[in-house]
């Protein structure tokens, strides 16, 4: 609903400020021309830093040397970000396979985030601490000399890092650095919704709220910030890890083949490289050490969720919980959106329509029913709430720099404060308001911090007192902030029109949208807006010398403060695993939340792109990820949703959500189309079947590397799989080819393919036929599974349940799918534990001392009278593992190779089920073929 006494507002303001807003208009057009140009011209005839002096050299390889400016001739000075003329490069060897590479000013020190928790810090591993035993080799330019550093792989000398050749600017607000990028492809640097294998564009780091697909155009970046990336040199087939370990705002320009350049808005030069090998894992898992390695989900939160913003009181959601469990569809939670608010402020239920007893009888764990409610907190704290009264009180607010008040700015319930999670209280505030939610006899076992880049439907803030001009700038959002640079791009679209005016729904407004430009301070807070800067009590930052933070320093750890301050909180209250869904992260933010793609639409485009998206928070250290199934936006066909569905079923987060004005998408509501309600259960079922499989691969990764992975990871040397990058694996066990394209309406199926990497060969999950190297197509019924694939040599263990509709009713009995290789071999592992609900009973025997993971492993051969016999052996992974009683009642035996053939056998033990209660036991079978 359009607010008509603002549409009033707004024409006549129009009318009356019409030739005032064209000359601001122009006059601003033509300040932020000049500033990209000055940068332009600045670099056109921009001097260079020569290297004055080696300051110190040691045994590991580690130096640090000084450098001066030499002034260009013609150079222009930037005269809002002068050039920093004396800098200290300092090259740090932290292991033979892990080295830093920096760049600071000199003479004085610059805002920049300390290397210790929560931040990423280089762990003590150091084995041999000489130079020769590291994997990698250094060069710079002689003292003199125009300075540059290049950093090699020392065994096959191709150039990890190189700025021979290109220029490095430092001046105060922009700085410039660029490596050579030869013979690599490369994957990460961002949020983006966009392909693995990153294409040259130009790419921005700075959080937004934004459903974007980035094609390579400044402005596309969405919620997070994760500057690193993963590089394979394709020559060598050898992997790398490169970390850009600064939070500002910054654009990286791409070229293939050639290089790659990093445009940022203040900070240090500060890199960071892990060097592995030919597997990508390896490398990834140094990364993850560095950036304190991710946190353990809960059990239940790997089962299924529904979700939508629109159930707007407890009977809709007593209606979708009594569906659910009348169609026998399984599930573990009932999310609540902002819906349950009253009036959308955060800590507060509306008790009007929402009935607590109702919402209690839905979330009785004590009752086989029973779900885990999960639900959303904004960041945004309603101007006139209880919980605005207390922060006021504890003066935990952002602070405007224009009014020298709390920040306002409007969200959800209209105006807003934002919390500074910086301020030393605000930990306790955000604790109080969590509580209060907590009190009403139903617990919030999902925490879902949305709108947290921080989000803000007006640009940069309210002021409550300004002028006309003040007002008609920031209605019309004309004030862009000056920058030397906005790492959202400058550009200017060569459509006529430059700006059109828009209906903004979300606050009922029109505003004045630009074509080709995007204001930094766009759906956000003022960047000069402040932050706590008291000496020793600051929680992200502790500022020593008396420097204010703003948010033009902090936008980009937003998130992460907020899920820092979400996961002190759910400990308090008494969460031993947390499960915390964050919209907005940043490096290291996996060591407290968990993480989903974000807003997106139902279409097949976004469905495609969403495992790339998994793919890369994979890597960026929160592996426990998924998108919105059936997609947020727009109405989901219930072909698209059906597929949706079966992809999402292998997420390793995976929930279904709608948005406010969609049509419900819930897999019982297509009537006309059942085929998507019986897939749903189906591909569900064989979800929950591997649950306790796919969270042992969690479990066992130890905080630490990937579990939904590109098929390029298991199989670096084959070229082919790099192309394939909608089929993934789930560890190094299982690989997905999910159908994400329209298929023929009236054969109610889809043509598929599924790619086998070279010398390899797979088995279907369901029927076990073999898939060996090369393409094979398909028809995929509408009405299926998720087509999904054993590889070759492993064990997984599933659990053959019937109408097991909830995590915590999965027991401790299992069948063992035993897939044996060309020797007949095979190998898997499983947990210790006879119970995954507690989470105490995982801490204590799984994390502290990780001490409940086994190893299988699996040998067959044929003996004289056609017998195949099988001897499985166990062996626990580390000492003092815990034994909790596990039983397996099942075995399927695939591949068993005999007389040039391959056999398959299926023996059911019930009777005599195989007790696994100790270490180093051995089990044998045979079988006749
Ligand atoms: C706690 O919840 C109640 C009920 O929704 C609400 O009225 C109150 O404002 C909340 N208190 C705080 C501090 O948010
Ligand atoms: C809330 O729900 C319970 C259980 O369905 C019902 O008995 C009660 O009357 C409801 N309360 C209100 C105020 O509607
Ligand atoms: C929860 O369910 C159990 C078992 O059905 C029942 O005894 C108990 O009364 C329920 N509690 C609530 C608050 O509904
Ligand atoms: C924290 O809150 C208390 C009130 O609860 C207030 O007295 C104190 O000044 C606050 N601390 C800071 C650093 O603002
Ligand atoms: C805000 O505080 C600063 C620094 O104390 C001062 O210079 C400025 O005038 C104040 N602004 C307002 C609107 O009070
Ligand atoms: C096993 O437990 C003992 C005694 O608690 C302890 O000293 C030892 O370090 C543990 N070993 C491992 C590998 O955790």
């Amino acid at each position: 609903m359009i607010n008509k006494s603002k549409i009033c507002y707004i024409l006549t303001s129009l009318l009356a400020v019409l030739a005032a807003v064209g000359i601001i208009y122009s006059f601003k057009f033509i300040s932020i021309g000049i500033q990209g140009h000055q940068i332009d011209k600045f670099v056109k005839h921009a001097g260079y830093y020569q290297l004055n002096q080696i300051e110190s050299q040691s045994e590991d390889g580690s130096f640090t040397a000084i450098l001066s400016w030499v002034k260009g001739k013609k150079e222009k000075e930037l005269n809002s970000s002068p050039v920093v003329k004396d800098l200290r490069v300092t090259f740090k060897v932290d292991a033979n396979d892990e080295c830093q590479f920096k760049i600071t000013d000199l003479s004085n020190s610059r805002f920049h985030l300390p290397e210790n928790e929560p931040y990423p810090f280089t762990k003590q591993r150091f084995s041999k601490k000489q130079q020769e035993f590291n994997l990698f080799e250094t060069e710079i330019s002689q003292v003199g000399q125009k300075f540059y550093f290049e950093l090699r792989r020392k065994s096959t000398k191709e150039i990890i890092f190189s700025t021979k050749n290109f220029p490095i600017y430092f001046t105060d607000k922009y700085i410039e650095v660029t490596t050579q990028m030869k013979d690599s492809m490369i994957f990460g640097l961002g949020d983006r919704r966009t392909d693995f294998l990153l294409k040259s564009g130009k790419y921005s780091l700075w959080t937004r709220d934004a459903a974007d697909i980035d094609n390579g155009t400044p402005g596309k970046e969405i919620y997070g910030f994760h500057p690193m990336y993963l590089r394979r040199d394709i020559v060598n087939n050898q992997f790398q890890v490169t970390l850009f370990r600064n939070y500002y705002g910054m654009q990286v320009d791409y070229e293939q083949n050639s290089h790659l350049t990093y445009k940022v808005i203040g900070g240090n030069i500060d890199f960071k490289f892990f060097i592995s090998d030919s597997n990508p894992e390896n490398s990834i898992k140094l990364y993850h050490n560095y950036i304190n390695g991710w946190i353990l989900h809960p059990f239940w939160s790997s089962g299924f969720h529904q979700c939508r913003w629109g159930y707007k009181n407890s009977d809709m959601l007593m209606d979708v919980w009594n569906n659910y469990n009348k169609y026998e569809i399984p599930f573990d939670s009932l999310w609540t959106d902002i819906d349950y608010m009253y009036k959308y402020q955060d800590f507060t239920i509306d008790f009007e329509r929402f009935n607590i007893t109702q919402m209690q009888q839905i979330y009785n764990l004590s009752d086989p029913n029973g779900v885990h409610w999960s639900s959303i907190v904004d960041v945004g704290i309603a101007l006139d709430s209880d919980a605005a009264e207390k922060g006021l009180e504890m003066n935990v607010f952002i602070q405007s720099a224009k009014t020298n008040q709390s920040l306002i700015g409007k969200v959800w319930p209209g105006k807003t404060y934002f919390p500074d999670f910086n301020h030393p209280n605000s930990t306790e505030f955000w604790y109080d308001g969590l509580k209060n939610l907590s009190s009403y006899g139903i617990s919030q076992d999902g925490i879902w911090i949305d709108m947290n880049e921080f989000s803000n439907f007006v640009p940069g803030e309210l002021v409550p007192s300004e002028s006309l001009v003040e007002k008609i700038k920031s209605f019309f959002a004309i004030d862009q902030p000056a920058l030397p640079f906005n790492p959202l791009g400058i550009y200017f679209s060569n459509q006529n029109s430059i700006f059109k005016i828009q209906l903004n729904n979300q606050i009922n407004m029109f505003q004045l949208i630009y074509e080709g430009l995007q204001r930094i301070d766009h759906k956000t807070l003022s960047l000069d807006s402040k932050h706590y800067s008291g000496y020793d009590q600051g929680i992200l930052y502790n500022s020593s010398n008396g420097y204010i933070p703003t948010q033009y320093d902090f936008h980009n750890l937003n998130g992460f403060g907020e899920g820092i301050a979400t996961y002190k909180a759910a400990q308090k209250l008494g969460k031993k695993l947390t499960f915390i869904l964050s919209r907005s992260t940043a490096v290291g933010s996996g060591r407290y939340v968990q993480h989903w793609n974000g807003d997106g639409y139902s279409t097949w485009e976004y469905m495609k792109l969403s495992i790339p998206s998994i793919m890369n928070f994979n890597m960026y250290g929160i592996p426990f990820n998924g998108d919105d199934i059936c997609g947020l936006m727009g109405d989901a066909t219930a072909e698209v949703c059906a597929r949706w569905q079966q992809l999402g079923s292998l997420y390793p987060f995976s929930r279904n959500h709608n948005n406010n004005d969609a049509p419900s998408q819930e897999p019982y509501v297509f009537k006309d189309h059942p085929y998507v309600l019986s897939s749903t259960i189906k591909t569900l079922n064989v979800r929950y079947q591997l649950l306790k499989f796919y969270y042992h691969l969690f479990v066992k990764a130890n905080g630490l590397g990937t579990i939904f992975r590109p098929l390029f990871w298991s199989f670096s040397n084959d070229d082919n799989a790099y192309t394939y990058e909608t089929q993934f694996m789930v560890g190094d066990y299982l690989m997905a080819a999910p159908v994400v394209q329209p298929g023929n309406a009236i054969k109610q199926s889809t043509h598929s393919c599924v790619y086998i990497p070279k010398g390899e060969s797979f088995y279907n999950f369901y029927d076990y036929t073999e898939y060996k190297e090369g393409e094979h197509c398909y028809e995929v019924p509408f009405d299926s599974v998720l087509p999904l694939y054993i590889k070759s040599g492993k064990i997984v263990h599933i659990q053959d349940k019937q109408k097991v509709l909830r995590s915590r009713f999965l027991d401790n009995t299992f069948t063992l799918m035993i897939v044996l290789d060309e020797n007949n071999y095979s190998s898997g592992s499983m947990l210790t534990i006879d119970d995954y609900n507690r989470d105490e009973n995982i801490i204590s025997n799984c994390i502290q001392n990780y001490n409940c993971v086994i190893d299988l492993f699996a040998q067959g051969k044929l003996n004289e009278n056609n017998l195949f016999q099988v001897e499985l052996r166990i062996q626990q992974e580390k000492q003092n593992t815990t034994y909790q009683i596990i039983l397996i009642d099942k075995l399927i035996v695939i591949g068993a190779k005999a007389n040039g053939k391959s056999y398959q056998k299926t023996i059911n033990l019930n009777t005599n089920p195989w007790i696994i209660d100790r270490n180093d036991l051995q089990f044998n079978f045979s079988f006749q073929i």
